[in-house]
């Protein structure tokens, strides 16, 4: 499954066997052996890079060899075990655990220990098809709530507020109620704004408008990674502290189930402390983004 789907990538990514055998650094052999399950993990990692490929469904882990072990032990299996599992030696997981061993024999761990793991669907800028109800009901999950909580406080307003939303927040702004974030008076120490994305630079401006007003003190707003806008790029880029989220957030439907987001996120604070922001970098992987120096853009 594994090598199909590297073998889809690569032709998704119009690039021929040589073409990415030169990417890689390596004989065009090597990758014709390796879309036929034959080489070494070392090879397959850094193909797995040239193409941008992710897997799904392993554990958490800044490497493959990092991933399979944490999903080893999430199982709650020792190395006896899922050698016992795999049909393979101890010596070989553990090397596999190391970023060694072979590709027959990691695809044999991955059957039995991440039989699920599947290509990560890659990248969109957008929720592809669907209704603008598909794409807007979405709900910011619990666990990323805490997150926010933890590092930034108890949040006094979600002016886009919604009666199936998780958010806990003192004073909600909703269209159910006849109430309008974008036109109501905003108020509080700390908004967060999950807005429709549709309307997404309409929420940015407002939240930007009411914090500059003086109206709120602090506002988190999680959108997704747009930042090509000329107001984006000339006013919000030098006043707010952006923080690139690693991983997607999985958004909760109308019926409480998570739902795969096929884009990048972050996070447009205005008014946030460098605590608040040091205690998110601890809390949730990511990392803060060095604001935009307009004295720079301005004398280029
Ligand atoms: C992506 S959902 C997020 C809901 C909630 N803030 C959360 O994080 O779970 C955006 C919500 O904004 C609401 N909404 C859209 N336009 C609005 C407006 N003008 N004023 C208030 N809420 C609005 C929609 O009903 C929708 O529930």
């Amino acid at each position: 499954m594994l090598v199909e789907e590297l073998r889809e990538a690569r032709r998704s990514a119009g690039l021929s066997q040589r073409a990415l055998a030169e990417r890689v650094g390596v004989d065009p052999q090597v990758i014709k052996r390796l879309e036929r399950g034959i080489g070494s993990v070392a090879t397959l990692v850094a193909v797995k890079e040239a193409l941008d490929f992710r897997l799904n469904g392993l554990g958490s882990g800044r490497t493959l060899a990092e991933q399979l072990r944490n999903r080893r032990r999430k199982r709650g299996w020792s190395l006896d075990k899922a050698a016992e599992r795999s049909g393979l030696s101890r010596a070989t997981i553990s090397s596999l655990e190391q970023g060694g061993g072979s590709v027959a024999s990691l695809l044999r761990l991955l059957a039995v220990v991440a039989p699920k793991a599947r290509q990560r669907a890659p990248e969109r800028a957008y929720w592809g098809q669907g209704d603008k109800e598909d794409r807007d009901s979405r709900f910011t999950p619990p666990e990323f709530m805490d997150g926010i909580y933890q590092a930034f406080g108890e949040i006094d307003l979600d002016p886009c507020g919604n009666a199936l939303s998780p958010v806990i927040a003192r004073r909600r702004i909703m269209l159910s109620e006849g109430g309008d974030g974008l036109t109501d008076n905003w108020s509080g120490r700390l908004v967060f704004v999950n807005p429709p994305f549709s309307a997404l630079l309409q929420w940015l401006r407002r939240a930007y408008d009411q914090w500059i007003a003086g109206n709120v003190e602090t506002v988190v707003c999680l959108v997704p990674v747009r930042t090509d806008s000329a107001w984006f790029q000339d006013t919000l880029s030098s006043v707010a502290d952006i923080y690139l989220l690693r991983g997607r957030v999985r958004f909760l439907n109308s019926h409480g189930k998570g739902q795969h987001t096929p884009f990048s996120l972050m996070l447009v604070t205005l008014g946030a402390t460098a605590e608040q922001r040091a205690r998110y970098a601890k809390l949730v992987p990511g990392y803060w983004l060095a604001r935009a120096d307009v004295s720079v853009a301005e004398a280029a």
